[in-house]
């Protein structure tokens, strides 16, 4: 399994912080965010990344990362010419992804207390569809939010920061697709913020019943706002896996 890392979109939330650099090479601890992401799937087995992010940061992403090499990994960056949404950054990794491949794609923004190997491996086992990986949390107005079906046990639609979260969940940003995400990506139409949505892609499989879901063991946090960045420099301390 390939993964793709979104790095791109304006960090609005961190300005300040981000008029002069990409929110994913602000400092957590003692690395820039980007590390953190890098590592986990590492960890995880994951050997070759494709990181899209925009054209002004492309340069201070190679000098954290270079090739990879010093880092376990072999990477290939992919320009986003303007933050058009998470699924138009997705499916710029289209041509480095072979046929027949799956895929994990990570939120730089996100960040993960524990091993995401046990994702990795129920998604290797998983045939068709997506897997989306969920988070309890207080203010789910923040995220895309996932409301289940009667029985509970299935998500049937995930709603992107509703005014009435219909669960207490978010939907993080660490997504898994068979390649068939491709051609649901160009029938998705921008939305009404001009995006397109990675939540409306995720609903193109609850649509049909082929999305799964689990639960994230330990902590997780989307670093995308000052509290939230704190909170993680604080936790992670600079301590990469
Ligand atoms: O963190 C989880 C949440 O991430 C989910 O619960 C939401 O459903 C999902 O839409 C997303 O919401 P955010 O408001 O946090 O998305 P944001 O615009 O902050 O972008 C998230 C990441 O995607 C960020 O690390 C940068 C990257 N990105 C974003 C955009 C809009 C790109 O690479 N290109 C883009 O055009």
């Amino acid at each position: 399994m390939k993964a793709v890392i979104l790095a791109g979109g304006t960090g609005t939330r961190l300005k300040p912080l981000t008029f002069w650099t990409n929110k994913h090479l602000l400092p957590v601890g003692a690395y820039p965010m980007i590390c953190y992401g890098v590592t986990r799937l590492r960890e995880a087995g994951i050997r070759e990344i494709v990181i899209v992010t925009g054209r002004d940061a492309i340069g201070g992403f190679s000098d954290v990362l270079g090739s990879g090499r010093d880092w376990g990994v072999s990477i290939v960056y992919r320009v986003q010419e303007e933050a058009g949404g998470i699924a138009q950054a997705l499916e710029l990794a289209r041509p480095v992804i072979g046929p027949g491949e799956k895929i994990a794609v990570l939120l730089g923004d996100n960040l993960f207390e524990k091993p995401l190997t046990p994702y990795i491996q129920a998604f290797e086992r998983q045939r068709e569809g997506a897997m989306v990986l969920l988070y309890p949390v207080d203010d789910p107005r923040r995220y895309g939010v996932p409301r289940f079906g009667e029985d509970g046990s299935r998500i049937v639609r995930i709603e992107e920061k509703p005014e009435h979260p219909p669960s207490n969940f978010s939907v993080t940003g660490l997504y898994f697709y068979h390649p068939d995400v491709f051609d649901i990506i160009e029938r998705v139409k921008p939305s009404e913020r001009g995006e397109m949505e990675i939540t409306d892609v995720n609903n193109a499989y609850a649509a049909v019943q082929r999305l799964e879901h689990l639960t994230v063991s330990g902590w997780w946090t989307d670093a995308g706002t000052f509290e939230s960045l704190e909170e993680a420099g604080r936790r992670l301390k600079g301590t990469l896996p």
